[in-house]
């Protein structure tokens, strides 16, 4: 191409990017100049646009027939012109208002339904950008992949990283367990942006076998895995927030009271069978599990032995 060429091409789209231009950012059809017109001053950019999905030609849907880079840095026809002097949004960056940086990215994704909550959750309201957590130029956008997810999150969020390390944890940092198997960052109806409507379902995904249907149910545990486990990490052993019997008392008074036996003085050492709860030793009956096997729902299909609705097995 002849450098007169050249210029007639992008006067062309420069002019049409006026016109067009005044639709603005936030219209998935934002228009200005192409790619062509950047390449010289921005090769890295325009390599890694082209590479990725966003540079598809193929995808109509894309920036490709949107008017390219203007998709969503807007109209360069100026910036081009002054050879780069005038500023253009760069979506992200610590000086652009989130929801102009988001608007772009935004007018093609809304209808997906993943991002249905994005507006009033809470990355949302606290001015996080779609470009904090997605890098569109990379070679890879780091939040996709569920190994290297983390770094993205670790970023903001300092207390999770320390939860993540803690001794009992979900296998977050081998990338067996994404962030995001738990969570829909873009916004969700659940509490804390869980993925599902509840934390129960959320949990149910993987640990199906939680969700009964019991015999008998601990109501707890239908109401919500938090009331006993702590998600990212804990010092106790199967994420418990605390160990037994103090796991236990937060809701149930201590049992088992014969102040002999605690004494050491008491020789009618019953068992759960056959003295029932007031038989229980109270330094036995420290370790609840140890009975109360079926913490999260029994199955004892008889009404007598043990007494079934207490979880023994
Ligand atoms: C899908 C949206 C999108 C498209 C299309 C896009 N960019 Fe970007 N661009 C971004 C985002 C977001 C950033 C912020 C940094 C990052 O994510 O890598 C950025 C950063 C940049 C930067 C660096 C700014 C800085 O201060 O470091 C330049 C230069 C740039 N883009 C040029 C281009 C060019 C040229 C094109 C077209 C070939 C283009 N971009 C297409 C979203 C886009
Ligand atoms: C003649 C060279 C030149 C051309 C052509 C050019 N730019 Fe730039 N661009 C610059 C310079 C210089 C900067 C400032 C870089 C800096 O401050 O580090 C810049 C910065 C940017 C930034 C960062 C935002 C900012 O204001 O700091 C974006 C995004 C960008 N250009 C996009 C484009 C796009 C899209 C095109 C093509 C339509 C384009 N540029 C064409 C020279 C150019
Ligand atoms: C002009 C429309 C358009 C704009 C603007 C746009 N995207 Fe996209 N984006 C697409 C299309 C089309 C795809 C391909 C996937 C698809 O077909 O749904 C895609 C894919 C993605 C993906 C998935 C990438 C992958 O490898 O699977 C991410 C993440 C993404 N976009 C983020 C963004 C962000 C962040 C912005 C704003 C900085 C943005 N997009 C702006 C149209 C757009
Ligand atoms: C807090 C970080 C974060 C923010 C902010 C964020 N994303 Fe994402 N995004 C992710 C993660 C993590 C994934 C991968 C897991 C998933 O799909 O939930 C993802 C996946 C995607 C995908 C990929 C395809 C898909 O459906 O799985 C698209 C498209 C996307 N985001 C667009 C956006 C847009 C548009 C915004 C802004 C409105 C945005 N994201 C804001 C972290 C973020
Ligand atoms: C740019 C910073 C930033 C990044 C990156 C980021 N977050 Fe956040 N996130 C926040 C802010 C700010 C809040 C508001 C609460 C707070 O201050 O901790 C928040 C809150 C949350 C909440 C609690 C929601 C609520 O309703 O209380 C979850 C869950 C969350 N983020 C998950 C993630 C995950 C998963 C990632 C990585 C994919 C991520 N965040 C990346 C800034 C970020
Ligand atoms: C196994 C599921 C699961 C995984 C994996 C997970 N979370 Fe969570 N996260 C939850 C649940 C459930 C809550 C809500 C806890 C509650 O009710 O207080 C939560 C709460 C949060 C909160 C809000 C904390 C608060 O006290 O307000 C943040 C921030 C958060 N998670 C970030 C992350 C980040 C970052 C990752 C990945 C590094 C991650 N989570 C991985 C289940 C998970
Ligand atoms: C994406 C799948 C997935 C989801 C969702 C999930 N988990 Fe897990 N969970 C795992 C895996 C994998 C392990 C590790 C199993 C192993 O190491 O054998 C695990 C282990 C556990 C353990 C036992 C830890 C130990 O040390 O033995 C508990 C307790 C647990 N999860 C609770 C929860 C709770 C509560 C939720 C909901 C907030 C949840 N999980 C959501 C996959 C998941
Ligand atoms: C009333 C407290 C309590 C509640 C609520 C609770 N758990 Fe547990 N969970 C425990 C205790 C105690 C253990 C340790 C059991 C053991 O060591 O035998 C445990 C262990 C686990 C384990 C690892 C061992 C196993 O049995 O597979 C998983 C997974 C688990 N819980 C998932 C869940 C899920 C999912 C929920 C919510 C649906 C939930 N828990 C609610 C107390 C609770
Ligand atoms: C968050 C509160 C809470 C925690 C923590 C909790 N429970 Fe419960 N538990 C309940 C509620 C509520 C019921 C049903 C109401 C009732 O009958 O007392 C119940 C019922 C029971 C029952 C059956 C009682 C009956 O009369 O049917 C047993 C046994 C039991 N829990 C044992 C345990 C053990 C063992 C632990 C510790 C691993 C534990 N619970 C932790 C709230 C809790
Ligand atoms: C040695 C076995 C054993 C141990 C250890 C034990 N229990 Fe029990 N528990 C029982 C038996 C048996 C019953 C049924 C008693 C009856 O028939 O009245 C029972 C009944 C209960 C009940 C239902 C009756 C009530 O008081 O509401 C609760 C709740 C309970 N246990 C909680 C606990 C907690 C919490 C711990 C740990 C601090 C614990 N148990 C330790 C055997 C045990």
């Amino acid at each position: 191409m002849t450098i007169s060429m050249r210029f007639k091409l992008f006067a062309a789209t420069a002019f049409g990017g006026l016109v067009l231009g005044l639709a603005g950012l936030g219209n998935a059809v934002a228009a200005g100049p192409g790619a062509d017109a950047c390449v010289k001053c921005h090769e890295d950019e325009v390599a890694s646009y082209t590479k990725s999905i966003h540079g598809q030609k193929g995808n109509i849907r894309g920036p490709a027939g949107a008017g390219e880079c203007a998709s969503c840095h807007g109209d360069a026809t100026e910036h081009v012109a002054k050879r780069g002097k005038t500023p253009l949004l760069t979506p992200g960056k610590k000086t652009a208002p989130a929801d102009q940086s988001n608007a772009a990215c935004i007018s093609c994704h809304k209808s997906d339904s993943k991002r249905a909550h994005w507006e009033g959750s809470t990355h949302q309201a606290r001015d996080v950008a779609c470009a904090n957590c997605h890098n569109v130029h990379g070679a890879k956008d780091k939040a996709l992949a569920k190994i290297t997810q983390t770094d993205v999150c670790f970023a903001c969020h300092k207390a999770q990283r320390a939860e993540l390390n803690r001794p009992s944890r979900h296998p977050v940092q081998e990338g067996k367990v994404a962030c995001s198997d738990c969570h829909n960052v873009h916004g969700s109806v659940g509490p804390k942006l869980v993925k599902k409507d509840s934390t129960v379902e959320t949990c149910y995904q993987c640990h199906a076998e939680k969700r009964g249907p019991f015999v008998h149910n601990h109501e707890p545990v239908q109401e919500d895995c938090g009331n006993c486990h702590s998600p990212h990490g804990t010092v106790v052993d199967s994420l418990l927030k605390m160990r037994q019997p103090m796991l236990c008392h937060g809701c149930h008074t201590p049992h088992g009271g014969a102040v002999l036996q605690v004494a050491g003085q008491g020789n009618n050492l019953r068992t759960a069978t056959s003295g029932g709860k007031d038989g229980v030793n109270i330094t036995q009956g420290r370790g609840c599990l140890n009975c109360h096997t079926q913490v999260h729902g029994g199955n004892n299909p008889n009404a007598t032995n043990p007494p079934a609705q207490f979880m023994l097995r």
